[in-house]
């Protein structure tokens, strides 16, 4: 083995690393951004520990109570570094029709001038003065078949200690990829060198960051590179970046996908277990249904989680679609959480858990919007201000950031199913898709094709959250609920999932059910007529119920959903006029619904499989008549 020596950096590469390939690049990314320090990540709980003690040190951490949150963190970002960056999130392929027309596309050239070679490229001296920390990763379970290894690259020790969290992560990942294997280069940086143009030292901050962010892709090569923000998706490289855009990309050559799903596995009082992936968008619900605990009166039903966001699923040689969760652990939403609405993940928490811009209680413990019904008397807010329930009423300030969320290993979630961690991933028997639509969407429709679900899936429209800067409420098309996530051009993305069921259809097999669900309908005092979280028990017994031929149903133009005799009313009181409410088809919105997925097929022109307009025009002519 080489191992380059660069001036005044050592590179510290620990005896067991032997592939020359990552030291060299290692050696190149140090010299590229000027990092004071090289540091390798074992993974080991000791690093862990060191390095959250050093986080608290830096003021960007501080540790919870441990009698009430043992092994616990509160960490607080910048104000303006909350959430996924949209709009500087780059997908650089070759062709700029390859990105497609709902990514933004550069030229690599171009970008690569931009961050690596040009006179002010971003990346050079970025880490100035600053640990850069090599973070080997598996995405999904050490040494299986099906997993991909990645290494990121990042001067943040937040992003560091997340990936042990998130990921496979440490010394493990590295003997998987041995002397030569293959692994995704992630380079990171938040953008603020601690050393200043004329070379003076600059003090840090508890969360550094740059106004200035790129989130790029290089589909081609593999590689991401991401500047500027230290925040979730933008920075745990990966969650999103590498394990949907680049894996997607990966999925269209070799013929797997890589989707925006949850993966629950649900048994009946027969013993039978079904297994489910669903896709909602970002903060619509995915990490609340995969815990999901049924209702009273489903006595003997049980749902356990595989995955709670990302889903990698591949046709089997037997013809089912078999899908892992390529995580470790969860990224999940905080306000809303508590023990009527997802209890296991409240006793996921109980300890070694990290929260990011949440609200911290006087007695050192965290809180959040909708965590108890009556908010404690005083709190320090996300920001790190004073914040009462009669300042939340005169400024509408909330206690916790709404896309405030909690770091925490899958291990801890007392429902976690036995074959999360299995290579061979779980077979398929139904995909959910859903949005949230206050208006128009029903609680839940059959597709009766695979082409048909495709359509349903493909013009899912959602009001935006909190997950992605600007979120605003608006509604828009986000196909699969993977708008900001398809690493190619979308409508190479609908081919291929058409291509997908079509292989598997031709060798006989019997393709998993396509469904569509809409858990967000507002009546007209403006909230929720649905009851949700639990009670989602009730659509998923339905859905269940139409694999074995057995749940009745009705006819729409879309498909078939329920009739209220067809879903089970135990323990709920919900009138057939409640039920009316939020199963309707109104025919004039549709009509309306329709000219968006005519918008959203022009922008997709180019490549739109003939499937989707042919779909298209038959459930216009079933509206029509
Ligand atoms: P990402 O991590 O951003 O991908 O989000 P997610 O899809 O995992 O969403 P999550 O389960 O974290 O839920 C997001 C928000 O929606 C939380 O505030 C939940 O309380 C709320 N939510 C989840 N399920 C339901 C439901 O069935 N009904 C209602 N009304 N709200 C829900
Ligand atoms: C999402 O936005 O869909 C998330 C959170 O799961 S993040 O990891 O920030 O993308
Ligand atoms: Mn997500």
């Amino acid at each position: 083995m080489n191992r380059p020596v660069l001036e005044g950096v050592r590179l510290n590469p620990p005896a067991y690393v032997e592939h020359q390939r990552l030291v060299d690049w290692v050696a190149q990314i140090a010299a590229l951004t000027e990092a004071a320090d090289v540091y390798w990540c074992d993974g080991s709980l000791a690093e862990y520990e060191r390095l959250c003690q050093q986080l608290v040190d830096a003021g960007t951490m501080m540790k919870l109570n441990p009698e009430l949150r043992p092994n616990s963190y509160l960490a607080r970002s910048d104000a303006s570094d909350v959430a996924r960056v949209e709009d500087r999130t780059f997908i650089c392929s070759a062709s700029k029709e390859d990105a497609g027309p709902t990514n933004n596309w550069m030229a690599p050239a171009e970008m690569r001038a931009l961050l690596q070679t040009g006179d002010k490229a971003l990346f050079k001296g970025a880490m100035k003065g600053r640990t850069m920390y090599v973070v080997p990763f598996s995405m999904g379970p050490l040494g299986s078949h099906i997993s991909h290894i990645g290494v990121e690259l990042t001067d943040s020790p937040y992003v560091a200690i997340s990936m042990r969290t998130m990921t496979r992560m440490g010394r493990g990942a590295l003997e998987v990829l041995g002397k030569t294997g293959n692994f995704v280069p992630c380079v990171h940086t938040v953008g603020a060198p601690l050393v200043d143009s004329e070379g003076r030292g600059q003090k840090d901050v508890p969360w550094p960051c740059n106004p200035t962010k790129y989130i790029v892709h290089y589909p081609e090569t593999r590689e991401i590179w991401s500047y500027g923000s230290g925040y979730g998706g933008n920075a745990l490289l990966g969650k999103k970046c590498f394990a949907l855009r680049i894996a997607s990309t990966m999925g269209r050559d070799q013929g797997w996908l890589a989707e925006h799903m949850l993966i629950l596995g649900v048994t009946n009082p027969a013993g039978k277990k079904y297994h489910v992936a669903a896709a909602f968008p970002s903060a619509c619900g995915k990490t609340n249904f995969s815990m999901l605990v049924p209702p009273e009166g489903y006595t003997g039903w049980k749902v356990t989680t595989v995955g709670d966001d990302i889903a990698w699923i591949k046709p089997h040689a037997d013809g089912r679609m078999y899908a892992i969760n390529p995580e470790a652990g969860y990224f999940g939403v905080a306000p809303g959480t508590n023990e009527h609405t997802n209890p296991n993940c409240l006793a996921s928490l109980k300890r070694d858990a990290v929260f990011t811009n949440v609200a911290l209680t006087d007695d050192g413990d965290v809180w959040w919007e909708g965590l108890t019904e009556t908010p404690p008397a005083h709190l320090i807010d996300w920001m790190g201000r004073d914040w009462t329930p009669a300042i939340a009423k005169q400024t509408g300030a909330k206690a916790a950031h709404p896309n405030s969320r909690f770091t925490v290993a899958a291990t801890n979630n007392p429902v976690l199913d036995v074959q999360w961690d299995d290579p061979e991933g779980v077979p398929i028997d139904a995909f959910i898709f859903g949005g949230r639509r206050s208006t128009t969407v029903p609680l839940v429709t059959e597709a009766r094709t695979w082409a048909e679900g495709v359509y349903m899936a493909a013009t899912m429209g959602s009001e935006t959250t909190a997950a992605m800067a600007g979120g605003n409420g608006a509604v828009r098309r986000d196909p699969f609920a993977m708008l900001p996530f398809t690493g190619y051009n979308m409508a190479d993305y609908f081919q291929h999932w058409l291509d997908l069921g079509g292989q598997l259809a031709a060798k006989g097999a019997k393709l998993p059910g396509i469904f569509c669900v809409n858990w967000f309908r507002k009546g007209d005092d403006g909230t929720f007529v649905w009851p949700g979280y639990g009670e989602n028990m009730r659509v998923l017994e339905w859905v269940l119920g139409r694999l074995e031929g057995k749940a009745g149903g009705a006819e729409n133009v879309f498909g078939t959903s329920p009739r209220f005799e067809d879903l089970r009313w135990d323990g709920l009181a919900f009138s057939r006029d409640q039920f009316a409410s939020v199963i309707g088809i109104d025919k004039a919105s549709w009509q309306e619904e329709l000219k968006l997925h005519a918008e959203l097929f022009r922008q997709l022109e180019h490549h739109l499989p003939a499937e989707l307009p042919a779909t298209k025009a038959r459930i216009e002519a079933r509206l029509a008549g």
